[in-house]
């Protein structure tokens, strides 16, 4: 079993194939966290603990004199408040006696096979072929009687720990939950750079690296939703590790609203890394017997380096995350109708743009905004899910059953969270939309936030969204949320409780996913907020891809799917082909290098196929038609990256390989031309050094060693021009 208990010793291990976990109950039943990294056979580290004399730091009452007893010293699994752990707390509590106060003590545990589960919140699950072990762990503070539930799952084959905590007050009077991380992991060393990716609305998730100092560095998000600005990922890493050396621990939140990541490094050079519900505008109202909930951290060990941890997550997440039948599919390649037409269309010119795409290999036509109530800017209509018949006069009906008979699949994009106030639902129900009262509403985009704390307003979602769904041949929906949340306050709720409706909010979209998703299993979901808002595991559990960025500029794209691709699968990643210059930065790239960055990721069109050549066209048909005969291998393969485009402004280069090596996609842009320059090498990565591959359109046989180690002259490129090569495994040379 993955998970133990050694009596004699007072240690839990947890151990994957790879990577060992591990805690022990210390004298006076406090759980110390001892361990954590490359695979370890002994049963008790706890010798990695040396107690000595730390003047300022308290001690427990239960150690009498013995000065060497801290908590504010000792490496915790889940830190005390209040009672003299000084760093950074995994929870905060006002009990019902008005004291801000939790020290837990291990009072039992339980061992069991399979996977824990956490009502209402997404989570990895496990498949047949995973063997999955949990563990759960009470800490009870005795005085309170507030008990805390550590919950651990072993993925032991895939190298995966996920963690998640449950808080039950046993207390007869209501308490608050004011903070609560659901991972704490105490390094007893410092020598870490911290890893993040940050951004903003159209150049999310850039990688950020930078070694952590004394005091607390911390990333986040309060605006609602995870956020263009941070995404729910970390990695702790050696100093000199990169993509292929040193120990990397990731760190993955499931959850998509409000989150908050802190490392501390302390007094003593030990590292505190903590990650949950991001503790602002939050505080959950605990009445006796009730029990919270907090979301999934996934964590992932990788001894070498960046891509192996990459691999690690892309694995569980593929296999383990996205639930959707249609995920296990091959991804119709889309084209969408937003960067073609905006607002500015009808079923005539929708059509045209349908039929012209059949010749550029397109599987799915998707009409985007626009298509339903009053909506001919972004100022009116969300809310009013009844077709607009003065755009589209036969209907949705109408409409998809001519785009069937062109032979392409029809989607539709809706955004059902928002509301605008110029609209039949916000007329007829203004406290359905999160809003303080005799305070003026904050707009974004115009629009306005329901309350999905609310579960009157959810149900009525769930209906209408579900009578759209059924009214037509929809096979893909578009899910959108444009704006962030601000004034979270519910009209239905008791004042001691609005610091909930942060939480409340994501606990009821993933209700209204829940019921929409699950009822329509034949419909594929791509996720989107504003491009890249979203992009977490949370959403991924329901939309199996996100439409990676509202900029579809290719140079651009090179570092927001680089940044992406460090946890998050290719299969995610939506990547189109857009009009040139580039609606968002004015760029222009040729087409061929256009389609090689949008297939690196799930391949799709966002233009008026109505405007282009002929020779245009034949080109994307050619890509789509390579993109679906390498489908498995860019989607499931492992991926590698091969520059950081951060770093080596010269060119981006990237490489998929099949499991079992025998194919490779591997692509590269020139993103910065000098008169004269230097040969350009590629040397690729995850061959085997012994096999024999042939280039596509190349006779010559090469060694996967030399591939690897002497790599492969790049011919003489224009700027923003791209090469591509297709190996083979061969027999010999
Ligand atoms: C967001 C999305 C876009 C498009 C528009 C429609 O910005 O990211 O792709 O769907 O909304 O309003």
């Amino acid at each position: 079993m993955s998970v133990r208990y050694v009596e004699d010793k007072k240690t839990f291990i947890l151990q994957t194939r790879h990577c060992t976990y591990q805690m022990k109950i210390s004298e006076y039943d406090y759980l110390l966290h001892l361990y954590y990294g490359e695979r370890i056979e002994d049963e008790d580290l706890g010798y990695l603990i040396r107690p000595q004399d730390r003047g300022f730091s308290p001690n427990p009452n239960e150690a009498g004199n013995d000065r060497t007893f801290s908590l504010d010293v000792f490496p915790q699994e889940f830190s005390s408040d209040g009672c003299s752990d000084y760093r950074v707390s995994s929870i905060e509590v006002k009990n019902g006696d008005g004291s801000y106060a939790f020290m837990g003590k291990v009072s039992g545990y339980n061992i069991y096979p399979g996977k824990y589960r956490l009502e209402g919140l997404p989570s990895l699950f496990a498949t047949e072929n995973d063997t999955v072990d949990t563990l759960e762990i009470w800490l009870r503070d005795a005085s309170t009687k507030v008990t805390v539930i550590l919950c651990y799952s072993v993925f032991e084959e895939k190298d995966i720990i996920t963690r998640a905590v449950k808080v039950f007050n046993g207390n007869e009077k209501t308490m608050y939950l004011n903070r609560i991380m659901s991972t704490t992991i105490d390094f007893m060393e410092s020598a870490f750079d911290f890893v993040h990716f940050d951004g903003r609305h159209t150049m999310e998730r850039n990688l950020t690296r930078e070694p952590i100092s004394y005091g607390v560095q911390s990333i986040g998000s309060t605006r609602g939703a995870s956020s263009h600005q941070h995404n729910p990922f970390v990695i702790l890493c050696d100093h000199d590790a990169n993509e292929e050396y040193g120990n990397c621990y990731g760190f993955s939140l499931v959850y998509s609203g409000n989150f908050r990541c802190e490392v501390e490094k302390d007094q003593f050079d030990q590292t505190r890394i903590q990650f949950g519900i991001n503790p602002k505008g939050f505080s959950y109202q605990l009445k006796p017997n009730e029990k919270f909930i907090a979301p999934e951290v996934v964590l992932a060990y990788s001894s070498q380096g960046f891509t192996k941890l990459s691999h690690l997550y892309h694995n569980v997440y593929r296999e383990n995350l996205c639930r959707s039948p249609r995920a296990k599919e091959i991804r119709p390649i889309v084209i969408n109708s937003w960067e073609a037409t905006y607002f500015n269309f009808d079923d005539t010119k929708l059509l045209n743009i349908a039929r012209e795409a059949v010749d550029m290999g397109v599987d799915l036509f998707v009409l985007d905004d626009g298509w339903f109530g009053k909506r001919d800017d972004d100022s009116s209509g969300l809310g009013d899910w009844n077709v607009n018949t003065s755009k589209l006069k036969k209907g949705l009906k109408g409409l998809s059953d001519e785009i069937n008979q062109l032979g392409l699949k029809f989607g539709l994009w809706i955004e059902p969270e928002m509301v605008s106030e110029d609209s039949n639902l916000y007329r007829a129900h203004p406290d359905w939309c999160l809003s303080i009262p005799k305070r003026p509403a904050t707009r974004g985009r115009f629009q306005l936030v329901l309350d999905l704390s609310r579960k009157d307003v959810c149900d009525y979602l769930i209906k209408e969204i579900n009578q759209v769904l059924d009214s037509a041949n929809i096979e893909y929906i578009k899910w959108d949320m444009n704006r962030c949340i601000t004034e979270a306050w519910s009209h239905v709720v008791e004042p001691d409780k609005q610091g909930e409706i942060y939480h409340r909010y994501v606990l009821g979209l993933y209700y209204i996913l829940d019921h929409i998703v699950l009822g329509h299993p034949d419909i594929l979901f791509d996720g989107c907020a504003g491009g890249g808002g979203r992009y977490d595991p949370g959403m991924l559990y329901y939309h199996p891809q996100i439409w990676c960025s509202d900029n579809t500029d290719a140079v651009n794209r090179l570092k927001i799917q680089y940044g992406t691709s460090f946890v998050y699968p290719i299969s995610t990643i939506e990547s189109h082909v857009s009009v040139c210059p580039n609606h968002q930065t004015g760029r222009t790239v040729s087409m061929k290098t256009r389609g090689v960055v949008a297939m690196n990721g799930i391949f799709g069109f966002e233009l008026d196929s109505t405007k282009m050549s002929r020779e245009e066209k034949e080109l994307c048909r050619e890509q789509s038609e390579f993109y679906r005969k390498h489908y498995w291998l860019i989607a499931n393969g492992d991926y590698y990256r091969l520059t950081n485009p951060f770093e080596n402004k010269e060119y981006t280069a990237w490489q998929h390989v099949s499991k079992d090596k025998t194919e490779s996609l591997a692509s590269l842009v020139l993103t910065d031309k000098e008169s004269n320059a230097p040969q350009l090498y590629l040397k690729l990565k995850g061959l085997n050094d012994s096999d024999f591959y042939r280039i596509q359109g190349d006779d010559r046989i090469y060694s996967g060693k030399a591939l690897m180690t002497a790599g492969i002259p790049v011919p003489n490129l224009a700027q923003y021009e791209s090469v591509q090569y297709y190996l083979t495994k061969v027999k010999e040379a």
